[in-house]
């Protein structure tokens, strides 16, 4: 469907973007692999929209190159570009059907003969029974599609969209999530997302940049990222991180040693391990770490069954400060020497009745479950940027 000599990867080399004294983006360099779908993730603010409009050639770069494959798209005019965007407020035009808000692009090029592609192209988005419609007799979601179908019909190589779910309600953004998602795999090019969510990222992304003041501050997979979070920011700008204040007791051998090696830190009088594999930072024995277990990987017992937990568990005592019951699972608070906020969450299984608030407790996980940040970060960093989704 894509031109063949305009194929090829996004290449951002050294670009960044200046408003007078204020850096909006630091030099940047990024890969956006062809066929991929790739989310820029990051609290407002702090750069992602300009990002984009860089690569849509809406924004001259302060610094540095786009490359579109082998070419330098750099200076060229947006229009010019093989780049489409789809924005937050769709501005479908509100005169025209459907059908005619997708044959724009073609029109406006001169193609003649616009219904097979039209339709295609409506039948992709599933909109085919409504191509007669007014974009107002249409719903938020519906709208949307037809933007996307707006911006697909030219074929472009890249198709950009900026927060184009932002304006949804909650379930009718998890369905569009997927939709989005199924049209990108059938059309097959690249779809840079940008999103404030980070459920929405992991959902829909096969790489995601977590961006935080102009930067990326990390990049990969979903689950790479959730798992093996680089910094504290990441930590706790996806999902929610429990990071304990450690002292190393024994360093092992660093990361470079293998899968084998193990750190063992401790931490208010309890000991814990994780590998040394999935610390990101070099510990130094007597130093300080950060320790992070997310809250699912945690078990919670009641004191008096401490002897039930295998050996070889990472082992934290504490007390239940609150509790509230979700359905799937229920979420605690748990007040420990350790860290003062823990939070756990236990899958609805097999409730015992005694862990409620006051009751003490040991918290147990794997310490393969651990994973090690630089003690030298902000603790909090990634926590009062999250915004609520709606
Ligand atoms: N035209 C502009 N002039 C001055 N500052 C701008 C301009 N556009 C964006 N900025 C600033 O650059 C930063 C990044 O903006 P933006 O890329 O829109 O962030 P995001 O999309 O991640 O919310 C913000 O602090 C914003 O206020
Ligand atoms: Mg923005």
């Amino acid at each position: 469907m894509t031109d063949k000599t305009a194929g090829g990867d996004v290449r951002l080399s050294g670009i960044s973007k200046h408003y007078g004294t204020f850096t909006a983006v630091h030099p940047l360099d990024l890969t956006i692999p062809q066929g991929s779908f790739f989310a820029l993730l990051g609290a407002s603010g702090c750069g992602k929209t300009t990002t984009l409009r860089m690569i849509a050639g809406l924004e001259e770069p302060s610094t540095g190159t786009v490359h579109l494959g082998d070419r330098d798209v750099t200076d060229l005019q947006p229009y010019k570009r093989p780049v489409n965007t789809v924005f937050q407020s769709y501005a479908l035009f509100p005169h025209l059907s459907i059908f005619e808000n997708v044959a724009f692009g073609l029109r406006r090029r001169g193609v003649k003969s616009v219904k097979k592609q039209v339709d295609d192209m409506l039948e992709l988005v599933q909109l085919g029974q409504f191509a007669q419609r007014k974009p107002h007799q249409l719903s938020g979601g519906q709208q949307q599609r037809v933007a996307v179908a707006r911006a697909l019909i030219n074929h472009p190589q890249v198709l950009l969209l900026d927060e184009p779910l932002g304006a949804l309600d909650l379930k009718l953004r998890r369905q569009m999530q997927l939709e989005l998602k199924r049209i990108q795999t059938e059309v097959g090019i690249t779809f840079v997302h940008v999103t404030h969510d980070q459920e929405e990222a992991m959902t829909m992304a096969d790489t995601v940049a977590v961006m935080n003041g102009g930067r990326v501050e990390q990049l990969g997979a979903p689950a790479e990222l959730y798992e093996n979070p680089g910094t504290t920011f990441v930590a706790n700008f996806l999902g929610t991180s429990n990071l304990i204040e450690a002292t190393v007791e024994t360093a092992g051998t660093g990361a470079a040693a293998g899968s084998g090696s193990e750190i063992v830190v401790s931490a208010a009088g309890s000991t814990l391990r994780l590998p040394a594999a999935r610390c990101s930072t070099t510990p130094r024995t007597g130093g300080k770490l950060l320790v992070g277990v997310r809250p699912e990987k945690i078990s919670l017992v009641h004191a008096d069954e401490e002897d039930t937990i295998a050996a070889g568990r990472n082992k934290v005592p504490g007390r239940i400060a609150a509790s509230s019951f979700i359905g799937v699972s229920t979420q605690y608070v748990i007040d420990s020497q350790v860290c003062p906020e823990l939070e756990v969450y236990v899958q609805n299984i097999d409730r015992d009745a005694r862990l409620a608030p006051g009751a003490e407790v040991i918290l147990h996980w794997s310490p393969e479950h651990t994973f090690g940040l630089d003690a030298d970060q902000d603790i909090d960093a990634g926590i009062e940027t999250v915004e609520e989704s709606v």
